[in-house]
C-alpha cells in the first residue's frame, strides 16, 4: 500500500459497545472480510462508521469529536446520526428496498409500494448519506483515498465529490446488483439518484463480474450513460467511473489459528459428541431471506423422505443467527425456519435420533467447530454478493466436505467446479445433491476440497482491499 491517507466508510463499522447498568462500556470487536481486510493495515487510517445502538450513541458522546480511538478500537470515528434519521435510512430503505432489490426478494402482489411514507425514507437515507459525505470530507486530506461499502452509502460517492473533488473514491457492493428489468421497480428518480451516487467515485467494485456487468447495464438502460463493456467503463455526466471485479476471499492462516483455539477444541469436542459417527450436513447463515434456509431444510426433508437408508445416520446442524429483528419481513422468516426445523424434528427424528439441530444463538466459535467437522457444507442462497460461508467451510474441513452451492451466490463464479452446484429454487434438486454429497467416496472428497480451499484463499482480504485502493492509482 502506498502511503497516501485512507479513509473507510461502512454503515457497521469494526466494534461495537455495550453499556452496563452502572454506565460502563465495554468495547466488541466484529467480524467479516472489512474487518479482517482492515486488521493487518498499518499507516494513516480511518474508518467512519455510524453509531448503530444506543450504547454505540454512549459512546459517541462520550469520546472526543466522536472519535473512538482510546477505546483500542484503532481509528474509528462513528457518527450519531438522529435515530429516526438513522432507522429510515437503515431499515426502510437501505435493508428493505435496496436489499431486496439487489436480491430480487419481492413478493412483487404485495409490495414493493412506494408512496408519501417512502418519500420520508428517502429524504432519510439522503441525510444520512450525507452525514458520511460531511464528515469524510471533513477528515480527509489533499489526495486521500476513500473506500466507500455498500448499499448503504451508494449516494456518499457523489456527494463527497461535489464536496472534495481532489480526493479518490471507490465504492464497493457486497451485494449482487439486480439487473435493469428488475432496478427498474424503483421509482424513477430514486433508481437514477443511486446509480448517479455510485458513479460519483472513480471505480466501482464489485464481487463477482455478473453484478458488475449487470451495474453497467443500469447505467446504459436507467441513465442512457455511454458505457463500454469490454473495457469496464461508464462515462455520464462527464466523467468516467471505472467497475472492478475483486471477489473476496477468506485468510487461510488466520482462520485455521483462530479455529485452534480452545473455545473453539470445546466445542468441536462437544459437538463429536452430539453427533456421534453419523454424517453431518452443516449450514451457517443469517436469518436472512436471501440465504433460502427455508427452501434449504425443505431439501433436507425431501432428502429423508426419499431416502430412508439416511434414517438415523445422519444429522443436519443449521445454524440461523438472528438478523436485522426490526424488520417484520426478517421476524416472519424465523418464524418459518422455526416452524419447518419443528416438522421435520416431529416427523422424522425419534428417541435415538436427532435429525436436526437448529442453532439460532450467534455463536462464532460453535460454527468454526461445525467447519471442521462437517462432511457436506449447504449454501443455497437465492442470490448472494459473495459467501464466505462457502469458503471458510472447505478451508475448515479437517476430512474434506463436500460443498453443495447455489449458482446464484458470487462465490458460485470461483467454486463452481469442484462444488455440486443447485437451483436455489429446486428442492429436489437440492435434496438429491445433498444426497449424492453423503455418497461422494472420501478421497473425491478431499481432492475437491483442496482445490475449493485454494479457490477461497486466492484474495484475502487484505489483498482484495489494497486491490480496491490499486484500482484508484489508474484513473481514467
Ligand atoms: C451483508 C452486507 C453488509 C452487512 C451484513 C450484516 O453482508 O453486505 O454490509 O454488514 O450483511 O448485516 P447488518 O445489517 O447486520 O449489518
Amino acid at each position: 500500500m502506498d502511503d497516501s491517507q485512507v479513509l473507510v466508510a461502512s454503515n457497521r463499522g469494526p466494534v461495537s459497545f455495550k453499556l452496563a447498568d452502572d454506565g460502563t462500556l465495554s468495547v466488541r470487536r466484529g467480524g467479516g472480510g472489512l474487518v479482517s481486510a482492515m486488521a493487518g493495515l498499518d499507516g494513516d487510517i480511518l474508518w467512519i462508521c455510524a453509531a448503530l445502538s444506543d450504547a454505540d450513541r454512549a459512546a459517541v458522546r462520550r469520546a472526543e469529536d466522536g472519535r473512538l480511538d482510546e477505546y483500542g478500537a484503532g481509528a474509528v470515528r462513528m457518527l450519531d446520526i438522529p435515530v429516526g434519521t438513522f432507522h429510515r435510512a437503515y431499515n426502510a430503505v437501505a435493508n428493505s428496498t435496496l436489499w431486496f432489490v439487489h436480491h430480487m426478494l419481492y413478493d412483487t402482489p404485495n409490495s414493493p409500494h412506494f408512496d408519501a411514507r417512502s418519500r420520508r425514507d428517502w429524504q432519510s437515507y439522503e441525510a444520512y448519506n450525507a452525514a458520511f459525505a460531511d464528515a469524510l470530507a471533513r477528515d480527509a486530506r489533499p489526495g486521500a483515498k476513500v473506500a466507500i461499502q455498500d448499499y448503504h452509502l451508494t449516494l456518499a460517492p457523489g456527494m463527497l465529490r461535489e464536496r472534495r473533488p481532489d480526493l479518490k473514491i471507490a465504492h464497493f457492493s457486497h451485494t449482487p446488483w439486480a439487473p435493469p428489468e428488475y432496478y427498474r421497480l424503483m421509482p424513477d428518480d430514486i433508481g437514477r439518484q443511486v446509480l448517479e451516487g455510485v458513479l460519483g467515485a472513480d471505480h466501482a467494485g464489485f464481487h463477482a463480474e455478473h453484478w458488475a456487468d449487470a451495474f453497467i447495464d443500469c447505467c446504459a438502460s436507467v441513465l442512457q450513460a455511454k458505457v463500454d463493456r469490454v473495457a469496464r467503463t461508464v462515462v455520464h455526466a462527464g466523467r468516467v467511473t471505472r467497475v472492478g471485479v475483486h471477489g473476496l476471499g477468506v485468510d487461510g492462516v488466520s482462520l485455521r489459528a483462530r479455529a485452534a483455539e480452545p473455545d473453539v477444541r470445546a466445542r468441536r469436542q462437544a459437538l463429536r459428541e452430539q453427533v456421534g459417527d453419523r454424517k453431518l450436513i452443516v449450514r451457517i447463515d443469517r436469518t436472512e431471506l436471501s440465504k433460502n434456509i427455508v427452501r434449504g431444510l425443505a431439501a433436507y426433508r425431501e432428502l429423508l423422505a426419499k431416502h430412508p437408508e439416511w434414517h438415523g445416520r445422519v444429522v443436519h446442524l443449521a445454524f440461523a443467527y438472528p438478523s436485522r429483528h426490526d424488520l417484520p419481513e426478517y421476524r416472519e422468516y424465523t418464524a418459518a425456519v422455526q416452524r419447518m426445523a419443528a416438522e421435520i424434528s416431529d416427523e422424522f427424528g425419534d428417541a435415538g435420533w436427532e435429525p436436526l439441530i437448529l442453532q439460532v444463538n450467534d455463536d462464532y466459535p460453535r460454527s468454526l467447530a461445525a467447519y471442521g467437522l462437517a462432511d457436506v457444507l449447504l449454501v443455497n442462497p437465492i442470490r448472494d454478493g459473495m459467501n464466505l460461508v462457502a469458503k471458510e467451510g472447505p478451508v475448515l474441513s479437517e476430512d474434506g466436505c463436500a460443498l453443495v452451492l447455489s449458482r446464484e451466490a458470487g462465490a458460485a463464479a470461483e467454486l463452481d467446479e469442484d462444488a455440486l452446484m443447485i437451483n436455489p429454487f429446486d428442492v429436489s434438486q437440492t435434496a438429491e445433491a445433498l444426497n449424492q454429497a453423503l455418497l461422494m467416496p472420501r478421497a473425491e472428497r478431499a481432492e475437491r476440497c483442496a482445490r475449493l480451499t485454494a479457490a477461497a484463499t486466492a484474495l484475502p482480504p487484505q489483498r482484495w482491499f489494497a486491490a480496491q485502493l490499486d484500482a484508484l492509482d489508474h484513473r481514467p
